[in-house]
């Protein structure tokens, strides 16, 4: 059974090759050096040629702030790019998994998001995913849409990477009132393989519980011992180019640990956890 993995170099894939291997799939991965999304033909030879039994698309254009600054480059990239994707995984036949965000939800609910509520994106990555999504549904009968949420790893700039260099700062201030549910790239990958199991669909796979981004990085200081004074912030105090949801917490659709325990475990690996 081959996997064919879209985003090879990214910081999900880093972590899901290693599983897929590991329950039996041979894996292919490939990234922009094997074709670029935007082009509709490079996609549809590449993918055609590799003959995968099974299409994993976590390549995309994730970086919400300069999306902001590329409306139209995020759009080619997570729209149209997951439109080519799905065309031919359609024209294969092939089951297609496809990496979303909870950034397309608009963050007015205060319960966590079910699978089925609907989208309404305040940003403009939001949108593009949103719109990757919809050509998915439409293109692809044998599909995966997996939505997860603040994902952090080994293999890529993420807010724990980014709150970890600045342990040793006297204060930081962290935004207090966008509240979502971290997960670690490890649940995510094997909750993908508990998915493959169940009905084509839309899924929510996020670490269980929920805080805010000041919360978040308060554990991570408390994790690591570092005496960081973490100041609670406003959205408003630090401003930033893309509108976020206040709220964006997902309910997963199938059981993962809590964010603290996986948070533990990822800082435990990285031989960073003190107690
Ligand atoms: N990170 C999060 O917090 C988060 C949250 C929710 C959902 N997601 C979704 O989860 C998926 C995986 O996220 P991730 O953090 O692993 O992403 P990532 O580390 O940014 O990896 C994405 C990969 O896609 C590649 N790529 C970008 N533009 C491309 C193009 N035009 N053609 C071909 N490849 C291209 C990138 O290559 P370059 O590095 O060379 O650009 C990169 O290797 C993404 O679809 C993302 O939208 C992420």
């Amino acid at each position: 059974m081959l996997a064919l993995v879209t985003g090879g170099n990214g910081m999900l894939a880093g972590d899901l090759v290693p599983i897929l291997e590991d329950e039996g799939y041979e894996v292919l991965t490939c990234d922009i050096e094997d074709f670029d999304l935007c082009e509709e033909d490079a996609v549809r030879e590449y993918i055609l040629g590799a003959k995968p039994d099974l299409i994993i698309h976590t390549a995309g254009y994730t970086d919400v702030e300069q999306a902001e600054a590329e409306p139209e480059l995020a759009m080619k990239v997570n729209g149209l790019g997951t439109k080519y994707v799905a065309q031919v995984a359609a024209e294969l036949d092939v089951p297609l998994v496809y990496i979303s965000s909870d950034y397309v939800f608009d963050g007015e609910k205060n319960v966590q998001y079910m699978p089925d509520d609907t989208p309404n994106p305040l940003n403009v990555y939001g949108k593009s995913k949103l719109v990757g999504e919809k050509y998915v549904q439409e293109l692809c009968k044998k599909h995966y849409i997996v939505r997860t949420s603040w994902l952090y790893g080994t293999y890529g700039k993420n807010f724990v990477q980014t709150m970890l260099e600045r342990k040793d700062v006297e204060e930081i201030k962290v935004v207090n009132d966008q509240i979502g549910s971290p997960t670690w790239t490890i649940d995510l990958a094997e909750g993908i393989i508990t998915v493959l199991d169940m009905p084509y669909g839309t899924y929510h796979i996020s670490g269980s519980g929920k805080c805010s981004w000041y919360e978040f990085a308060c554990e991570i200081f408390s994790c690591v011992g570092a005496a960081v004074k973490v100041i609670p912030a406003t959205s408003a105090e630090v401003p930033q180019k893309a509108k976020r949801p206040a709220f964006s917490s997902l309910k997963s659709s199938i059981k993962t640990k809590n964010w603290k325990e996986s948070l533990k475990n990822y800082l435990y690996i990285c031989d960073l956890e003190v107690d």
